[in-house]
């Protein structure tokens, strides 16, 4: 048996308070299998989100014990017995309960441009890249959009102009895609009070990343793009067409 205590959040009557609930344990259990739990057997007024429970979607993110997670790929049985308290993502304005608005972290990451711009016209042929070319920027590719890293910058949350490490790793994505033909278009929206050199590389966005991507690493490459770009700008060449 564990207990989990959980946020709770009623715009409807602006309170916010925890509730306690204790679940039977079963080998494997999630903090998503503990929720759905308590939704069907105990309370079917908690909300939470999810959607693939395989950790692709990204929907299910919350902290537990103040940690950015997916709520599908983290199990109850790492927290030992106890308490464990579930809370909703930092960053965000809270819907209810578990629940945050992810706007304003899509907006910012719509910003940053992240599709491969081609200047030509009527192409229907495959663009070239080498696997060294896609090393580049596979990392940041593999991002699946869950925002934890947002919620887990303290520099979101004293600037909410800020970028955030999500939007900048995706600039950086499409930045070193040899595809793409305008990275100083993306170089110009990011080089800003409230872009790269906002960030001070604290760090807790790679830690808490559930794919492996490092965004604070990601943000100084791109600083440091800028203090190359003379270079690196004339030297990248926009990929072949495939004849
Ligand atoms: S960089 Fe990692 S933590 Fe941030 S949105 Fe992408 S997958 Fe989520
Ligand atoms: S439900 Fe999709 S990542 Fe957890």
């Amino acid at each position: 048996m564990v207990k989990l205590r959980i946020f709770r959040f009623d715009p409807s009557k602006w309170s916010q308070y925890y509730m306690e609930y204790d679940i039977p344990i079963r080998e494997n259990m999630t903090i998503l299998d503990a929720l759905l739990y308590i939704k069907e057997e105990l309370d079917p007024s908690l909300t939470f989100r999810y959607a693939c429970k395989a950790g692709l979607c990204g929907s299910c993110g919350i902290k537990v014990n103040g940690r950015e997670t997916l709520a599908c790929q983290t199990r109850i049985e790492w927290f030992g017995e106890g308490k464990v308290t579930l809370e909703p993502l930092s960053n965000y304005p809270i819907i209810r309960d578990l629940v945050v608005d992810h706007e304003e972290l899509f907006k910012k990451h719509a910003s940053v441009k992240p599709y491969i711009i081609r200047n030509e016209e009527g192409v229907d042929k495959e663009y070239l890249q080498t696997p060294n070319e896609r090393e580049e920027f596979v990392q940041a590719a593999t991002c699946i959009n869950c925002g934890l890293c947002y919620s887990a910058c303290p520099t979101v949350s004293i600037d909410r102009r800020f970028l955030g490490p999500h939007a900048l790793a995706q600039a950086y994505r499409y930045i070193m895609d040899n595809r793409d033909s305008e990275p100083s278009a993306r170089l110009t929206i990011v080089d800003t009070l409230h872009g790269v050199w906002r960030c001070h590389f604290i760090g807790s966005c790679s830690h808490v990343c559930p794919k492996g991507v490092d965004p604070a690493l990601l943000i100084q490459r791109v600083k440091r793009f800028f203090i190359l770009s003379e270079r690196r700008l004339k030297r990248r060449r926009p990929a072949p067409l495939k004849s």
